[in-house]
């Protein structure tokens, strides 16, 4: 029998806390391959400033490396179609709901109305009933790495982790600058799932927890092979859309440059050696292969807290993301010696903007059961916080919880201003990491477009148990 080694997967606490062997999740999947095989999910691209497209959503059994799997697809594929816009275009999609059970569709990340047939939360298609969404770019979005996924209350982990989600790129004059353009682009959608298991029953301790799969699938393969030449510049735009797990990105014998976050470029690259994404947030990297030979590019083991010492199912239970292979780096040719390149790029700082007003944000469990922000669980009937269009707002958003909470909020991207662990995070972001015990304070400007929408964690499991708030803003 394979090893986890041998197949490049290294498995990690799935359901219920309780660790998994490598055969009984083999019991189910006696097809596991040895190796995925590269690929990206197709591509639907604006022409004229529109892209008119429908995605259907339906449960299906998609290739799994040289096996299968059962997985929610949309148009026959997890991760579905890659939709390409640019500013100022419209985008029509017809949602098609094929599945027993009623969804929605949230564009995450995209600054575009929450009202009506738009990014709204709210909205909900029945089983076998279809939704025409209908949404337009500012002249003056961002461009990025964006994200749609299901959004309907109590279900959208679930939805989620069985494979319901895609990219959303936002193409931008940085694309067309040489180096960049010279790049070899590469969707990278990192995503956890429970392979064997079909449509898993996920028990409760594992939701408050937050629920984490055995395996990290690249555009929904297991530990693909990825194949570069020595000397050439790389371009991947990271996601990290697992409903709970954090991952720390390493790639051996390489430095990635960071040139972009959630909501768009840096002023300045800066070169780390790890990438850290809580789930829903972007980084986008250039990677430059110099050396000839195969390197892993892994996610670390990142310790998110502990389910506290209530009398819960999940009482002093640790919540940690464990370690594993993303992908396997093939670089071949000559030995080169180049580095990437520096870029800068004209960044619209917020921090000397004067904020119009000041509002705390509070995260907090209680007994590892109940998930609440400002003491509440989700309402969709109540507004929660009410601010002005166009005014800039500082956040502190407290967790006085035993466990992170990555804070994430529709529409609006922030700035973090600064934080209780270290450095704040660079960029425009919508998604931060609150530390357990901890605090964040950001800025964000509501500009341009008023609405209701929501703020929430994007532990997915947390949001559907009520870690939720509405806003609107008029
Ligand atoms: Cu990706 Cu409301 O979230
Ligand atoms: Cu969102
Ligand atoms: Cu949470």
């Amino acid at each position: 029998m394979a090893t986890a080694g041998a197949t490049g997967l290294v498995l990690a606490t799935a359901c219920g806390g309780q660790p998994r062997s490598r055969t009984s999740v083999a019991g189910a999947s006696s097809d596991v391959p040895t190796d995925g095989i590269w690929s990206e999910p197709p591509v639907l691209a604006s022409q004229g400033g529109l892209l008119e497209a429908t995605l259907t959503v339906a449960p299906a059994v998609v290739p799994y490396g040289s096996g299968k799997r059962w997985a929610l697809t949309v148009n026959g594929t997890t991760p579905g179609p890659t939709l390409r816009l640019r500013p100022g275009d419209r985008l029509r999609l017809t949602l098609e709901n094929r599945m027993e059970y009623a969804t929605n569709l949230h564009t995450h990340g995209l600054h575009v109305s929450p009202s009506g047939n738009a990014d709204n939360p709210f909205l909900e298609i029945a089983a076998g009933k279809s939704l025409v969404y209908e949404m337009s770019l500012p002249k003056d979005h961002p461009g990025g790495l964006f994200w749609y996924h299901p959004h309907l209350h109590h279900h959208v982990a679930e939805q989620l982790f069985a494979g319901f989600l895609g990219a959303i790129v936002v193409e931008d004059g940085f694309d067309a600058t040489p180096e960049i353009a010279a790049a070899k682009e590469r969707i990278v959608l990192l995503h956890d799932a429970l392979p064997a298991a079909g449509e898993a029953q996920v028990m409760r301790a594992s939701k408050m927890q937050g629920r984490e799969g055995s395996v990290v699938l690249v555009n929904g393969q297991p530990a693909p092979d990825l194949s570069a030449v020595a000397g050439s510049l790389e371009r991947w735009r990271l996601l990290n859309a697992s409903p709970s797990r954090f991952l720390r990105l390493k790639l051996e014998g390489h430095a990635l440059s960071l040139i972009g976050t959630d909501g768009g470029r840096l002023a300045a690259s800066r070169e780390l050696d790890a990438i850290s994404l809580v789930p829903g947030e972007r980084a986008e990297v250039l990677v430059q292969p110099a050396q000839p030979g195969t390197y892993q590019f892994a996610t670390g083991a990142v310790d998110r807290g502990s389910m506290g010492m209530g009398m819960g199912m999940g009482g002093g239970r640790q919540a940690n993301s464990g370690a594993a292979n993303v992908l396997r780096f093939n670089v071949t040719g000559e030995a080169a010696s180049a580095r990437p390149p520096v870029l800068s790029t004209r960044y619209d700082d917020l921090a000397q903007a004067t904020p119009d007003r000041t509002r705390n944000v509070v995260l907090s469990m209680s007994g590892g059961m109940s998930f609440f922000i400002d003491g509440r669980q989700y309402d969709p009937a109540r507004v929660d916080i009410r601010a002005r269009l166009n005014s800039v707002e500082d956040w502190t958003v407290r967790n006085t919880s035993t466990m992170d909470h990555p804070f994430h909020l529709h529409v609006w991207p922030f700035q973090v201003l600064a934080q209780s662990n270290g450095n704040p995070p660079a960029g425009w972001k919508d998604v931060v990491n609150v530390p357990a015990g901890g605090w964040v304070r950001l800025r964000v400007r509501f500009a341009g477009i008023a609405g209701k929408t929501v703020y929430h964690c994007h532990i997915l499991d947390h949001e559907d148990l009520g870690m939720m708030g509405v806003i609107e803003v008029a």
